[in-house]
């Protein structure tokens, strides 16, 4: 039997609207913020390029499993996995992978925020800056660098300025999820997605004129494989599926308001490109300030934060670049933060039968109550570790450990539960069916998933974790 669209639900008025919606999950502070920090922290080329590899051969086969799933279930990520396992005469146990892709989304929800939270500071800053100086000059005239990089730390020490801004991301998030798919979360990436991509493009442009290009090429281009370590092929697959909103049921929740029509195999590919590009480009246009203004890669988080506002003080209309340039980020962080508070909403309110503003909230008070314990974790709560035992997140932060549990073991071992259950588990004819696949297309990925991806996964992951 397949299971049919029941009849009620909530779809993307058009395939556009799903692509933009999908692409604005996967573009946000993964490509712009965290991409540049972790390539930077993890020796540059040998990170970007086995990213890149990540992306090709184990990311966009995830990605299309995912969607796939999640069109046929017509349902939540849990209740998607269980219909495809029904479909297929395999146990609906399978369904804990849309458990745990919801559960992760959760909490990555709640620390994405947090940066969210910086996001709207800068914009507050910058606009202040473009009031006070106006328009023509650089920002913040007549200030020490040091000073202009001291506003990260400084926000940080504030622990409830940190609050606020945070809890203030999250609401915003809250306010278009409870509006629901249609008036809610596909008008956020409608109208903001083309804005983003417009800014983005004008800013890079401009960052490639100023900037110092070359160094930035090199560094993030050349292959030294002496630095391809377990732990930096991990932080690289990681990036890749958190960059890809994948392995946490995110894609499956925004594929399962695709309509029939929608070729999934082309889609996927036009998303995976769309955020492999910004990824790049942002990192290009990140790390030519970051070296002509002597600062050092592998300063982690703070990189685009603290250094990219130094350089914004030496360019003509610094303030208002700035300004738009932060403003361009929370564009993309907006649409990504909807598809993951979407996950567990969607959830939450078929579970327990709720409307979905009612849903949303319970969602939005969690994702509060550990936002504001990642947001401590940078002042009042910098000494608490909660995973401190395990060697890998010693000395790690509440903030630092749930992303790193996250992208390090919920993203991998949910992808690898996903490609064997879409592999091995459902049945073929239901998946060639939804994949929009031929031919030696068609072969290429099946391989993927059955083979090289549930493989290669395991093996980096056991070699990030006890290499
Ligand atoms: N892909 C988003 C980004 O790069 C983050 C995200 C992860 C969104 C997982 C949804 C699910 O910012």
């Amino acid at each position: 039997m397949v299971a049919t669209t029941s009849g009620s639900r909530e779809g993307w008025s058009s395939r556009t609207a799903f692509i933009l919606a999908a692409v604005g999950s996967a573009v946000g502070l993964g490509n712009m913020w965290r991409f540049p920090a972790e390539a930077g922290e993890n020796g540059g080329g040998a990170f970007v390029l086995f990213y890149i590899f990540c992306v090709l051969l184990i990311g966009l086969p995830v990605l299309l499993s995912e969607v796939l799933v999640g069109r046929h279930g017509q349902a939540s990520a849990p209740e998607s996995v269980r219909r495809v396992a029904a479909d297929s005469g395999a146990s609906k146990g399978w369904g804990i992978i849309g458990s745990m892709g919801v559960f992760a989304a959760f909490l990555i929800l709640s620390f994405y925020c947090v940066v969210g939270g910086w996001v709207l500071y800068y914009i507050g800053v910058f606009a202040g800056d473009l009031f006070q100086t106006g328009l023509t000059g650089g920002a913040f005239e007549g200030r020490a660098a040091s000073d202009i990089e001291g506003l990260l730390p400084g926000l940080f020490g504030n622990g409830g300025l940190m609050v606020g801004l945070n809890l203030g991301f999250l609401a915003l998030t809250f306010f278009f999820v409870a509006r629901g798919i249609s008036s809610g979360i596909e008008w956020v990436a409608v109208y903001l997605m083309p804005l983003f991509f417009v800014l983005f493009l004008a800013i890079t442009i401009y960052g490639a004129f100023t900037g110092n290009f070359g160094e930035a090429v090199s560094y993030l281009f050349t292959f030294d494989f002496s630095k391809l370590t377990g732990e930096v092929m991990l932080a690289a697959v990681g990036q890749a599926f958190f960059s890809l909103s994948l392995g946490v049921a995110g894609m499956m929740t925004y594929g399962a308001y695709a309509s029939r029509e929608t070729n999934l195999g082309k889609t996927s590919g036009i998303i995976a490109s769309a955020d492999t590009g910004v990824a790049l480009l942002a990192g290009l246009a990140i790390f030519p300030i970051v070296f002509a203004a002597g600062l050092s890669a592998s300063a982690g988080p703070g990189l685009m934060f603290a250094s990219l506002p130094v350089a914004f003080q030496q360019m003509p209309f610094g303030s208002l670049i700035g300004l738009l340039f932060f403003i361009m980020i929370f564009f993309a962080a907006l649409t990504s933060s909807v598809s993951l508070m979407e996950a567990p909403t969607a959830y939450t309110l078929e579970k327990f039968k709720l409307p979905r503003p009612v849903a949303t909230a319970i969602v939005g008070v969690g994702a509060a109550v550990l936002g504001i314990l990642s947001s401590l974790s940078f002042n009042d709560m910098a000494e608490f570790y909660p995973l401190g035992f395990i060697p890998l997140f010693a000395e790690t932060n509440f903030f630092d450990t749930l992303d790193g549990i996250t992208a390090k073991l919920f993203m991998p071992i949910g992808a690898i539960l996903t490609c064997v259950f879409v592999g091995w588990i459902a049945d073929a004819r239901l998946i060639d069916d939804e994949n929009g696949l031929d031919g030696a297309l068609h072969q290429i990925w099946r391989a993927l998933v059955r083979f090289v991806c549930p493989i290669v996964l395991t093996v980096i992951l056991a070699f990030g974790l006890f290499g």
